[in-house]
Parts: C-alpha cells; structure tokens; sequence
C-alpha cells in the first residue's frame, strides 16, 4: 500500500448550530485521486476548505506529510504543496491564459509582491506558467484572453493555475461542473493523466467521472461520512447502496 500523504483524524466544522463537517477520518494515498461525493450541502466545499486552510476545524486534525498542519492559513499550506480550485470559477477574465497562470505561480514564490525586480525571478514564473499550460492542455491558447474562451477551457484553465503553483497535491471542488459530456470527458482524462504524478482530493458529482477515475471515495451526508475506503467496497456498501445509489441509478 502506498504511503498516506494526507490524513484527517475527526475533523469536524460547526456553523452555528450546524454541523456542516462531523467526525470525518479519512486517508489519501500517494498518487491516487480520492473523490468526496454527496448530496447538496453535504459538507463537501467545507471539507476542502479545512484541508485548504480557508476554514478552521472546530475539533479535528488535518496531517499532510506527516505534518499538523491544522489551522495554518491558505497561503502556509499552499506553500507546503497543497493546490486548490474553487467551485466557481476563479479566473482573471481579462487576462490571457498565460498571465493568468504566472499570477498563479508568483503568488507562492518567496517575497511574491516584488517579483518583477528580479529578471530570474521574472523567467522562474514564466516557465512555471508555461509548464502548467502544457500540463493543462492549454499551451495552444497562451496568447489567448481568458473570459473570451468556452467555459470548459475556462475551467482546464483553472486547474492550470493551480498547477502553476507547483504543488504536490491537489484539492478540486467540482472541476467539471457545468459542463457538457465532451468538455467533461476532457478534464477526466487530464485528471487520470496528472494523477500519475500528483495526489488528488476531488469533489464531484459527476458519478461516470468518479468511478472512472478515483481510486478511494469518501460518501458523505449531512456532514457525515456514511463510508470511505477503495473505490469498490464503498461503492458496494450496504449503506451507501441504500442512501445513494439506488439499483443503479444516478441520484445526484
Ligand atoms: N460559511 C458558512 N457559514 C454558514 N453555513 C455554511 C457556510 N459554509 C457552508 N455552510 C453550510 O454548511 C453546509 C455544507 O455546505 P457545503 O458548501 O460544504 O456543501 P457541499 O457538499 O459543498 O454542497 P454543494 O454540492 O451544493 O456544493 C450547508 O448547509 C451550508 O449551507
Ligand atoms: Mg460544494
């Protein structure tokens, strides 16, 4: 078995009276995409907030490479290697598909507000740009405006500008949502492609997509984790049959 890189021990975020993430454990492998799939509101965006920094656990712990990392803001766990995408989307309309990503790689370069001054500094963030563009897919629209492009480029374009931050693991909230079966087809094979290189928490609701790719599942509901363990077992849990998958059909 693969060595785990990222660890939550009862993590668990209250709103209030709401208990939007309860007692959840889970493990992520080396190298493997564990998809986190639920109902609306299920707790999921929460989740990937505590594990990006954007939200604080209100008990709980989040271990990524054997580190506590519970607490840490956005930018200190960003640092250590842990690359985010938001639900919507998250682009500089105006920008090409490029600048977009040197803004994306220079935000986690050391002493990133004064960048330009130094002209090595300057080539370090457009190569780290033009890597993720090509490991994107998107090297053939550099030049181009980014608001100008189809809504699924827009979102390729995303995952791009969270690889520019060069980091080891990604969090991806919902990646293909809003797209049509060709678009999203796209992006799932990127995914299983990058997932040779890189671990993977990825939110989706798109059920094709998570079974084809993700190798862990974590099912939540109501805050709650009803399973989480390899793609199989879970999805032949009892539980996650009865709650989720009917006989078979697509229920959210
Ligand atoms: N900042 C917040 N303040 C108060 N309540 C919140 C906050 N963020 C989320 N919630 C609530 O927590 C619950 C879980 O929300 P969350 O966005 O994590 O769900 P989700 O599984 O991502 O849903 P979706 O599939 O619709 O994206 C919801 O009831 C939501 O209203
Ligand atoms: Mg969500």
């Amino acid at each position: 078995m693969s060595a785990i890189i990222l660890e939550t021990r009862g993590l668990t975020k209250t709103f209030g009276g709401l208990t939007a993430v309860n007692d959840i454990s889970l493990q992520v492998a080396a190298r493997e995409i564990h998809a986190i799939i639920g109902p609306n509101g299920a707790g999921k965006s929460t989740m990937v907030n505590l594990l990006s920094g954007h939200l604080r656990p209100s008990s709980g712990q989040v271990i990524f490479n054997g580190q506590d990392i519970t607490g840490l803001a956005p930018n200190r766990v960003s640092h250590l290697g842990v690359g985010r995408s938001f639900q919507r989307t998250n682009i500089f309309p105006s920008f090409s598909c490029l600048e977009n990503c040197m803004l994306a790689a220079q935000s986690r370069m050391k002493n990133s507000f004064r960048f330009f001054r130094r002209s090595e500094s300057y080539r370090a963030v457009c190569e780290r740009a033009e890597k993720a563009l090509e490991l994107c897919g998107l090297s053939h629209r550099r030049e181009r405006i980014a608001g100008s492009m189809s809504y699924g480029e827009q979102r390729q374009l995303e995952i791009g500008m969270v690889l520019a931050t060069e980091p080891s693991f990604l969090l991806l909230d919902e990646p293909m949502a809003g797209m049509g079966k060709e678009e999203s087809s796209r992006v799932v094979e990127l995914l299983a492609e990058l997932s040779r290189e890189y671990s993977m928490v990825l939110v989706e609701h798109d059920m094709d997509a998570v079974f084809s790719i993700a190798k862990t599942l974590t099912v939540m509901v109501n805050g709650q984790m009803l399973a989480s363990g390899p793609l199989d077992r879970v999805r032949n849990d009892p539980a996650v049959q009865e709650a989720y998958l009917g006989d078979g059909e697509e229920q959210f």
